[in-house]
Formats: structure tokens, C-alpha cells, sequence
């Protein structure tokens, strides 16, 4: 088991992508706390995986949720080995036709939300000098499918914000990169990605 002993926080773990992650940090021995919006989705997976799971009630929009959910766990087992930032929501638009809130709605969770889980857990982790933080961006992070404003611009700032920290906090050493989750990892959807729009100069090898 390559995660026994350690600590581990998956956002957005009530359902999806979130808790297949966590049943893997599970599987592979982690303590794993879903850190869920959601009460219902976010109980049932944390029954469902057992006892190395505890479901922890947090809004990643929020501040104080955010702050409360690291501080619990900080307290109940000492200290955090990893947080994967994977809580997102699709916003889909053309741009002229977003709105305000919408705009907001999808910066608030998949961009502001990733750095308000990350600001709540790196001092614990530099204290220790040791942690790791997993940010799930997209194949939207490098792809411009129409109708699907503003989720990859969201998902474009992910990129900038892994680096920038990491780059700011870990020294200009560093080389970490999000885990673009999508359609790429099957060649099926490498062929259909290849009919979109990518930002100048970025070829297939960069999704
Ligand atoms: N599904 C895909 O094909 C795909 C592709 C590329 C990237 N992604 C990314 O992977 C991640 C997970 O995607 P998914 O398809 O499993 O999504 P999903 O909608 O199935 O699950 C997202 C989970 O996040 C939770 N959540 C939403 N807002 C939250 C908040 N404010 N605080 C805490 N939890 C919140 C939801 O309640 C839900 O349980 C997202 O970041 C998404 O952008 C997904």
C-alpha cells in the first residue's frame, strides 16, 4: 500500500472523479478526508469506503468552510500529506452570453476555490517542509470548445495559479504541473480535441 500512513483531503470527493480518488487513496492505505459541499453525496461515499474515510462538510467558496475543514484535520490527525484540489463545476457559455453570476459562479469554485484550499493548507505544510498538493485542471486547460465559456478560463488560470505559487513558495526549481483530466487520455478523444481551436502555438503534445 504506497499511502499508508499518510493524510490525505480530496475536494469534491462526494461523487465523480473526486471519489474515484478518494477509493484509491483508500485502497491505498491514506487517512482521506471528502472535503464535500454536498451532505448527502459527501456521507454516503464516506460510509461507503469505510473507515479510512471521513466526510468533512466543506464549501471551497468559502473561506471560513475552508479554513474550518483544514483546521479539523490538522487537529484530529496532526498534520496533512496531501490535498488534491478537485472540486469544479462546468460553466457553459458563449462569452457575450455570460453573465455576471456566472461568470463568478465558475471562477468562484474551479479557480478561487483551488487557491483558498491551498492558502489554508500550505503554512501546515511548510512548517513541516513537506506535502504535496495535486490541482485537476482539463484538456479545457490547453482546448477552446465552443460553447463552453468560462470553465477554460478558469481552467487556463489553474495552470498559472500551480505555477506561480509553486514557483513563489517552492523556489524557481520548481517543475510541478496540474493533472489535466479529460477526453485526451483516450485516443478517441485526442482525435476529437484535434477538430478545436488551442491558443496560438500549442500543439497536441501540450495537452
Ligand atoms: N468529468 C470530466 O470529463 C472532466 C474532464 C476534465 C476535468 N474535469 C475536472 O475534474 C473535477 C471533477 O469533475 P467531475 O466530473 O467528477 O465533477 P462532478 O460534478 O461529478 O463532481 C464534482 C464534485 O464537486 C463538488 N463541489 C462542487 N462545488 C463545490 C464546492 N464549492 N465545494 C466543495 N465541493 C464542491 C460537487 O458537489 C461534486 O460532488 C473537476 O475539477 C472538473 O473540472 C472533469
Amino acid at each position: 500500500m504506497r499511502l499508508n500512513g499518510k493524510i490525505a483531503i480530496i475536494t469534491g470527493a462526494g461523487r465523480g472523479i473526486g471519489a474515484a480518488i478518494a477509493e484509491a487513496f483508500v485502497r491505498e492505505g491514506a487517512a482521506t478526508v471528502i472535503a464535500e459541499r454536498d451532505n448527502a453525496t459527501g456521507k454516503a461515499t464516506a460510509e461507503r469506503l469505510g473507515e479510512n474515510a471521513l466526510f468533512v462538510q466543506t464549501d471551497v467558496t468559502d473561506r471560513a468552510s475552508a479554513d474550518a475543514a483544514i483546521a479539523m484535520v490538522r487537529e484530529r490527525f496532526g498534520r496533512i500529506d496531501v490535498l488534491v484540489n478537485n472540486a469544479g463545476i462546468n460553466v457553459f457559455h458563449e462569452p457575450l452570453q455570460t453573465s455576471d453570476a456566472e461568470w463568478q459562479r465558475c471562477m468562484a469554485v474551479d479557480l478561487e476555490g483551488v487557491w483558498r484550499m491551498c492558502r489554508a493548507v500550505l503554512p501546515a505544510m511548510l512548517e513541516r517542509n513537506a506535502g504535496s498538493i495535486v490541482n485537476i485542471a482539463s484538456s479545457h486547460s490547453s482546448t477552446i470548445i465552443p460553447g463552453t465559456f468560462p470553465y477554460p478560463v478558469a481552467k487556463h488560470g489553474l495552470l498559472g495559479l500551480t505555477w506561480a505559487s509553486g514557483i513563489r513558495i517552492c523556489g524557481a526549481q520548481y517543475s510541478g504541473e496540474c493533472h489535466r483530466a479529460g477526453l485526451y487520455r483516450d485516443r478517441a478523444g485526442i482525435g476529437l480535441l484535434e477538430h478545436f481551436p488551442r491558443p496560438r502555438g500549442r500543439t497536441a503534445a501540450h495537452l
